[in-house]
């Protein structure tokens, strides 16, 4: 069994979900990470072994339930444990609602909502054996806010949210603690797609007048990791600069 706690972080090979491994791996938690690609998922591990840990990373589409489900289990298998589970993989396919395609909507709620519930029923296992652990899911700040164009995406992660409450409410006996992260606008490939434009008017709505990074996400993860998230389940962190209250 591994001495050092391990962590999954799902789609970490770019972006929040690779600030989020790089912290794990700095504070000395083992990981295994997924994406879509051979070589950037390959390039992102081999990044994270540099800082002294194990790594394992694997080419999983979450969006396809059998296959996050053994990359959870092969990850609890080859490392002996699970202390945290991170569900991060997420897609947008944006378009107005009256134009959406059935396949727009179905690939967001396949890989950003039924993906998360796949990996944690998986994780449970191994964390209810070892009478702990952490799920973080990372929601977004839309959720709550609604935006037009991602009808999809506000109702993957809304059903992430009310999943995170739920599943805490049902395992919280078994000291495995269940908590979302909503980000704002952060800075990372998705929002890279934007407009100048586009982003001047989204910086415009954030009261500390920046977009976020990626680490403000992965300070927060940490945060409800460690020992200073204990007491805390079924809730959801707003990371957004202030732009939503
Ligand atoms: P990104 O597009 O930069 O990275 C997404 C990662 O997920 C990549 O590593 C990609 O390979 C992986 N991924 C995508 N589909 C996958 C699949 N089917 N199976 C396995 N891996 C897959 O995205 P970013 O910005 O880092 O987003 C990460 C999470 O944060 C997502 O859940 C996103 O919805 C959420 N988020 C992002 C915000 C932003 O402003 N960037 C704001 C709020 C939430």
């Amino acid at each position: 069994m591994s001495d050092s706690k391990v962590a999954i972080v799902t789609g970490a090979s770019r972006g929040i979900g690779f600030a989020v491994a790089e912290a794990l791996a700095k504070a000395g938690y083992s990981l295994a990470i997924c994406g879509t690609r051979e070589k950037t998922v390959n390039a992102a591990a081999e990044k994270l072994s540099a800082h002294g840990v194990e790594v394992l990373g694997r080419v999983v589409n979450v969006a396809d339930g059998e296959a996050v489900q053994a990359f959870v289990q092969e990850v609890a298998k080859q490392f002996g444990r699970l202390d945290l589970l991170v569900n991060n993989a997420g897609i947008t396919r944006d378009g107005l609602s009256m134009r959406m395609k059935g396949e727009e909507w179905q690939a967001v709620i396949d890989t950003n909502l039924s993906s998360v519930f796949y990996a944690s029923q998986a994780a449970l296992k191994p964390m209810m054996r070892a009478r702990g652990g952490r799920i973080i899911n990372i929601s977004s700040v839309v959720a709550s806010m609604g935006n037009p164009g991602q009808m999809n995406y506000c109702a993957s992660k809304g059903g992430v949210e009310a999943m995170t409450r739920s599943l805490a409410r049902e395992i919280g006996s078994r000291n495995i603690t269940v908590n979302a992260i909503a980000p704002g606008f952060i800075a990372t490939d998705m929002t890279h797609e934007l407009g100048d434009d586009a982003k001047a008017a989204l910086v415009a709505q954030v009261p500390l007048g920046r977009l976020g990074t990626p680490d403000d996400i992965a300070a927060a993860v940490l945060f409800l990791a460690g020992k200073s998230g204990s007491y805390i389940t079924g809730q959801v962190l707003h990371v957004n600069g202030g732009m939503y209250m």
